[in-house]
């Protein structure tokens, strides 16, 4: 059996397609297009797993659909996973997942902490304990909550090697304030926010500036958590739309946000793994022109 650092090498030179042998099973693990991360130049799938809901429904699903969900992302050459830690039990059987012979060092696990203080350390050393790691790709500061007293807890993991990057999430245009005058003062290698074509309020400023500082940027709700579609459902997807080779609403979407390339990644959430097959195979698809991206707001508009 290949190796992990063999098969990605593998993959490299094979342009990113390639057999993987794993856990007795043969898989198609198929490329994705990837951006760097400014500040090492790492790089990443454009198009990522957004796990808050399918690890939730561990408890009363089991774990099976999660780990397709997860698999499905890696067969079509996805490597970020975004978690919110939050139920030992999930959790465990999450990082029981994550942690398999054959995922476990193709993943990009970031977690968003939601506790301040002793409670906030507390919950990043009882993920390293679930998630079975020494460290975790991205830490973040969940929702810029107590970030004064929790900023400085991130920094000392980077430096200890506990946590590779560091990074904050606002996922509501509300705290983008805030999100800036923190970034007047420190430089962050990640920002998570909300961003789409229904939500656009990031588009003129706060992306242009992430892109300026280096630093590299997630994309969470880019369904706005499934309302997206529940607008949409009675509505054809335009003619025009074919001209950037887009067959649904979803990869409208997704198209959308992954024209701006100063995009690192967009957290899909999803319980179903045909859904992630979908958002995955549209990292490939081509991005919708100026013209076509001001088609696309007009219409969102008038819907
Ligand atoms: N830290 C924060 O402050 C914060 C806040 C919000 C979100 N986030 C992150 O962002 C991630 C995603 O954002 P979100 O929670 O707002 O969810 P979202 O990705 O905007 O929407 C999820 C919904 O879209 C549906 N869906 C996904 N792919 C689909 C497809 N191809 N076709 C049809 N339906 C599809 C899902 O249903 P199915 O399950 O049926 O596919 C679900 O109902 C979260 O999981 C989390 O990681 C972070």
């Amino acid at each position: 059996m290949l190796t992990t650092t063999t098969r990605r090498e593998f993959f490299a030179l094979s342009g990113g397609a390639a057999l993987g042998c794993a856990s007795g099973t043969v898989w198609a693990q198929q490329s994705m297009p990837v951006r760097a991360i400014p500040s090492t130049g790492e790089t990443l799938p454009i198009i990522g797993l957004g796990s808050t809901r399918p690890v939730t429904a561990i408890a009363e699903d089991g774990p099976d659909r999660v780990e397709a969900v997860v698999r499905a992302l890696v067969e079509h050459g996805g490597r970020v996973v975004d978690t919110w830690p939050r139920n030992a039990d999930n959790d465990r059987a999450f990082g029981r997942i994550i942690s398999a012979p054959d995922l476990r060092d193709e993943l990009f696990v970031t977690i968003n902490l939601d506790q301040g203080g002793q409670a906030g350390i507390d919950q990043f050393h009882q993920t390293l304990d679930r998630y079975n790691r020494d460290s975790i790709d991205l830490v973040n500061v969940g929702s810029l909550i107590d970030l004064d007293i929790r900023w400085p807890s991130l920094k000392a993991w980077k430096e200890m090697g506990q946590a590779r990057y560091i990074g904050v999430t606002a996922a509501q245009a509300t705290l983008y304030d805030r999100l800036e005058s923190f970034l007047q003062s420190e430089t962050p290698d990640f920002v998570e926010i909300n961003y789409s074509v229904t939500e656009r309020e990031a588009e003129l400023r706060l992306l242009p500036m992430l892109a300026d500082r280096g630093i590299a940027v997630l994309i969470s709700r880019p369904f706005m958590n499934g309302a997206y579609f529940e607008r949409l459902e009675d509505q054809p997807l335009p003619a025009w739309t074919a001209d950037f080779e887009c067959r649904s609403w979803a990869q409208f979407s997704l198209q959308y946000i992954l024209a701006n390339p100063n995009i690192s990644c967009v957290l899909t959430e999803t319980t179903n793994p045909a859904h992630m097959t979908e958002n995955a195979l549209t990292a490939s698809k081509p991005v919708p022109n100026a013209d076509a991206r001001r088609r696309m707001r007009e219409f969102i508009d008038a819907a």
